[in-house]
């Protein structure tokens, strides 16, 4: 089969397109005929090995230390079911599903645990849009549901609102019951208000840590943002929420979780629950949240692909087709 691979960590150039072994699905494991993937911000991340900060020596334990254990990127998939294992009964050959798994979704076929992230496709979404929803909804499903412990009638600023994780912690907060204010460029605001924002801030025009809003957390996927600065207009019980850390704000995060008032929290998504993403398709299907695809590239152009994902400028998710249509 044919699949993207990343032999040693750096510039997107590094990708190669390669035909490698199908993988064969293992007793409790799942093949999928990939139709559609993607390259998220983790994806870029874990090519180029660049912001991994204080977790650098973790990362490449966990991930591969001269170079990537898996070569094969990608995390998100949609296709059909191509071959069960022996003791996988959840699904059935031409099941049209998708999900997430850390590593191989850049390829023709992939082998998924069957009680891992996959569930059926969204019927109302094409798979390239499917695509591009497990990652970031997964991601801020979590981070608002036990980090920000969000509850109706709160107030929650979302730093980042037009990013993969962005789109989805608008329309989920929303979603939950709170007053969201979206942070984001002039180019994004209409997109934002879209999501279902109350309110919006174009961060070239307004520095939302000068007021006059006061809110009862933030959650910050892109980084940029300081508690020093933030914790001016957080309520008194009022929590800062990093999607992405430095070492400053996991210190900050310790002396702050020992003290009374306002926190800095900071946390990951395992984005591998299956329960979260029945619960994300469920919320699809009824039209409360909705992907925001940006571009869509096929296999042979992942190079442009992460060099797009790269700039760090990009709108909701981005969808790579693998294969013809169904
Ligand atoms: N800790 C975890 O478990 C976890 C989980 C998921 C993601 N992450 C990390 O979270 C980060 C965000 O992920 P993502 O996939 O959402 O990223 P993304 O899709 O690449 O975010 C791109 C967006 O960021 C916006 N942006 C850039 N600079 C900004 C600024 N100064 N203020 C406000 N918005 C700005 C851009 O909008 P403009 O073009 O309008 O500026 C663009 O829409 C990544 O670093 C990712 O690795 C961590």
């Amino acid at each position: 089969m044919l699949a993207v691979t990343c032999r040693r960590y750096g510039p997107p150039e590094v990708l190669k397109i390669e035909e490698v072994a199908r993988p064969t699905p293992k007793d409790d494991e799942v093949l999928v005929r990939v139709r559609a993937s993607s390259v998220t911000s983790g994806d870029v991340r874990m090519r180029a090995f660049t912001g991994a900060g204080i977790f650098w020596l973790p990362m490449r334990l966990l991930f591969g230390v001269l170079r990537p254990w898996n070569p094969i990127t990608g995390m998100e998939f949609v296709g059909t079911i191509a071959d069960v294992g022996k003791g996988a009964t959840a699904f059935r050959v031409g099941d049209v599903v998708f999900g997430m798994k850390i590593g191989g979704a850049n390829a023709e076929f992939l082998a998924v645990r069957e009680a891992g992230a996959i569930a059926p496709k969204p019927d109302r979404l094409n798979f390239e849009e499917a695509a591009v929803v497990p990652f970031g909804a997964l991601s801020a499903l979590e981070f608002l549901r036990d980090f920000v412990q969000i509850k109706p009638g709160q107030k929650i600023l979302i730093h980042g609102a037009s990013g993969a994780v962005g789109v989805f912690a608008v329309q989920l907060a929303k979603h939950f019951g709170a007053h969201v204010t979206g942070v984001c460029s002039t180019a994004n605001a209409e997109l934002v208000t879209s999501l279902g924002a109350d309110q919006v801030i174009d961060y070239s025009k307004t520095d939302f840590t000068r007021g006059p809003g006061i809110y009862d957390a933030i959650l910050d996927t892109v980084g940029g943002t300081s508690f020093s600065r933030s914790k001016r207009v957080l309520a008194p019980y009022g929590r800062h929420v990093f999607v992405v850390q430095t070492l400053t704000q996991l210190l900050q995060a310790l002396w702050t979780s020992m003290r009374r008032g306002k926190r800095v929290i900071v946390g990951f998504s395992g984005g591998d629950s299956k329960e979260d993403l029945l619960l994300i398709k469920g919320l699809i299907e009824t039209g409360r949240i909705r992907p925001v695809l940006d571009r869509t590239y096929r296999l042979p152009d992942i190079v442009d692909a992460h060099r797009y994902v790269d700039t760090g400028r990009k709108r909701g998710g981005v969808a790579i087709s693998i294969g013809a249509a169904p």
